[in-house]
């Protein structure tokens, strides 16, 4: 049951965050276990129930949102999650679309826009650039007017220019380095933590994002750059400016993979098998077919 200032929704899909099984957050809440839990906290979904003071959204609207870490998650049939979490789902963007946006392109918006400081005409390095939050960072900085260098595969090479990167680096094959005088921003979207060919890459005075934990002191000291480190935060402006984007088919949301809820295991496990298509895997809690009906 929703309670003050949270609202019940019926899941249609879920993202996952293939890390969010390693998450303190997700095994525990203020220090205590909290087993069994339920992952996935990307949710699309209509509003069925709406608890006391909830006054920005309805019964009946489609929305997406990010569920906070420590709750359960929207690989279920229901959610509950608080109203300040979701935004107005455009219908132009289905909810499996929906469901790759809220955290893994929040994610890259904060680290460019909040965390980055990006600015027009900077080049930033995108590494991890064909994951989920890669590929958003890519096309949402090449919209701010930088100039994208993508870390990935080879084999996501043309994907990732079609996405505006203007040079892509296959990471199996060859090492990152400065382009020119160093990279103004550079985003580290992979897993685990950045080598020192990162830090070195980055021009002195320009900054390091990373996802995972907080850039080596030592490597920033030495060569003159800037860390920083955050948790993606739930901000409606910026998930209705991002929906916008779908919306106006300025930001395009690749889907690497869809499972039924039903082998939600499955869709998990899938994240250890490298070289995936680019994008987000989602799942589909709710069919098509139900959609449309209720649409
Ligand atoms: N702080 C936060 O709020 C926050 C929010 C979201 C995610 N994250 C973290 O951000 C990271 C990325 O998340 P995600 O959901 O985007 O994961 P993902 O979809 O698994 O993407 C990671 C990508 O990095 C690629 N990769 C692996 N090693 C690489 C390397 N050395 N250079 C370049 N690319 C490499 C992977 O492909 P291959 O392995 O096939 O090459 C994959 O395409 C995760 O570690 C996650 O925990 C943090």
């Amino acid at each position: 049951m929703p309670g003050p200032g949270e609202v019940l929704l019926r899941v249609q899909a879920a993202g996952i965050t293939f890390t969010e099984l390693v998450w303190d957050a997700t095994w525990f809440r203020d220090g205590q276990p909290r087993t069994p839990v339920i992952p996935a906290h990307e949710v699309a979904g209509r509003v069925v129930e709406s608890g006391p003071q909830v006054d920005t959204v309805r019964v009946g609207d489609p929305v997406f949102g990010l569920i906070p870490f420590d709750r359960d998650g929207a690989s279920a049939e229901y959610a509950v999650v608080p109203q300040e979490n979701v935004a107005l789902r455009p219908l132009e963007v289905d909810p499996i679309h929906a469901a790759a946006l809220p955290l893994a392109a929040l994610t890259a918006l904060q680290a460019l826009v909040d965390h980055g400081g990006i600015l027009e005409g900077q080049r930033v390095l995108v590494q991890g650039a064909a994951g989920a939050v890669g590929i958003f960072a890519v096309q949402l900085a090449r919209l701010r007017g930088a100039h994208v260098t993508a870390v990935a595969r080879e084999q996501d090479r043309e994907y990732l220019q079609l996405m505006g990167a203007e040079h892509v680096i296959d990471y199996t094959s060859t090492p990152v380095t400065a382009d020119g005088d160093g990279y103004d921003l550079a985003l580290y979207a992979a897993n685990g933590a950045p080598t020192e060919a990162t830090y070195a890459a980055v021009r002195t005075g320009g900054v390091l994002v990373c996802l995972n934990a907080p850039p080596d002191g030592e490597l920033l000291n030495r060569y003159g750059i800037r860390g920083q480190f955050f948790v993606v935060e739930a901000n409606r402006g910026q998930m209705d400016e991002l929906a916008n984007l779908a919306k106006t088919q300025q930001l395009s949301i690749p889907i690497a993979a869809t499972f039924p809820l039903a082998e939600g295991r499955a869709a998990y496990e899938s994240g250890a098998r490298h070289g995936r298509l680019p994008g987000k895997t989602v799942l589909v809690v709710e069919t098509a077919g139900t959609w449309l009906a209720s649409s």
